[in-house]
């Protein structure tokens, strides 16, 4: 079990890039081009309930060197995110949603009980529970019946706890600065991007661009068969200084609500 900060890190990545290859195969594309990559968010999905909320997915993060600085609303999702930075700034910020299970179906919010009553006793509190995947049985109906009333609820049940993606920082990159130019190096490789509200969310106005690929499909194994479902996806994020010339560190809600789209079906 991962026990420190940096061997949490690495657990996640190795995690992330196990079920996501074309996200492995972005990674060493531009590292064959020579680029160093610089992860400027890691993001982690849960559900609002108080044995798994974002502040408990959040305490291995705030004992190792985080700390909270900013909140965000997606009313349309019914999802709450908080975002965290660490003092060392080369560390990726830990961005961490939350389903709102309040404003769901009674159906939908007993099923999420009966997952969360599956956690063994305390494991919530191990400090790699965000990386250790789905602890709990899932069916392949519930899955369909969770998609039908959100993306989301339905892709944390089948994935469990572990990142939804990593993001690449394009400022650290040497020739890939512009995103138009990465997003058309990366069609021209082959990626599909995520286009919902165009390729790239955001502008230099609120001091941050993203793009992200689509998630790849990937064979689940349920507890009653298999599926082939979208997974993770990679996600570039351009920074613009603040007045104070000092980069913009938070996120922009509007652009985040398109990004979260990238593991929807059927895009
Ligand atoms: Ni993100």
């Amino acid at each position: 079990m991962a026990k420190t900060l940096p061997a949490l890190l690495d657990k996640m990545w190795a995690d992330y890039v196990a079920i996501n290859p074309l996200a492995k195969k972005v990674y060493d594309l531009l590292t064959t081009e020579g680029e160093k990559i610089q992860n400027d968010h890691i993001a982690l999905r849960t559900f609002n309930h108080p044995r798994v909320c974002v502040d408990v997915l959040a305490k291995p993060f705030l004992e190792s060197g985080y700390s909270y600085k900013g909140d965000y609303h997606f009313p349309e999702k019914k999802l709450y995110a908080k975002h965290y930075e660490h003092t060392d700034d080369t560390l990726p910020k830990i961005f961490i949603s939350e389903l709102k299970l309040e404003e769901f179906s009674p159906a939908l919010r007993a099923q999420v009980e009966s997952y969360i009553s599956q956690i063994p006793a305390g494991r919530e509190n191990d400090f790699d529970f965000s990386s250790q995947g789905r602890p709990w049985k899932v069916t392949t109906t519930q899955y369909q019946a969770l998609l039908k009333e959100s993306d989301y609820a339905a892709w944390l049940a089948a994935f469990g706890y572990r990142p939804n993606h990593f993001t690449v920082l394009i400022n650290v990159l040497k020739n890939f600065s512009d995103i138009l130019f990465l997003n058309e190096w990366l069609k021209k490789k082959g990626f599909h991007l995520n286009a919902s509200g165009g390729e790239v969310k955001g502008t230099p106005e609120v001091f941050l661009e993203q793009s992200s690929t689509l998630a790849n499909n990937i064979e689940v194994t349920f507890d009653d068969g298999k599926l082939t479902i979208p997974a993770c996806y990679y996600e570039f994020a351009k920074r613009y200084p603040l007045k104070t010339g000092k980069l913009y560190q938070g996120f922009v809600a509007t652009s985040a609500d398109k990004i979260f789209e990238s593991t929807n079906r059927g895009q």
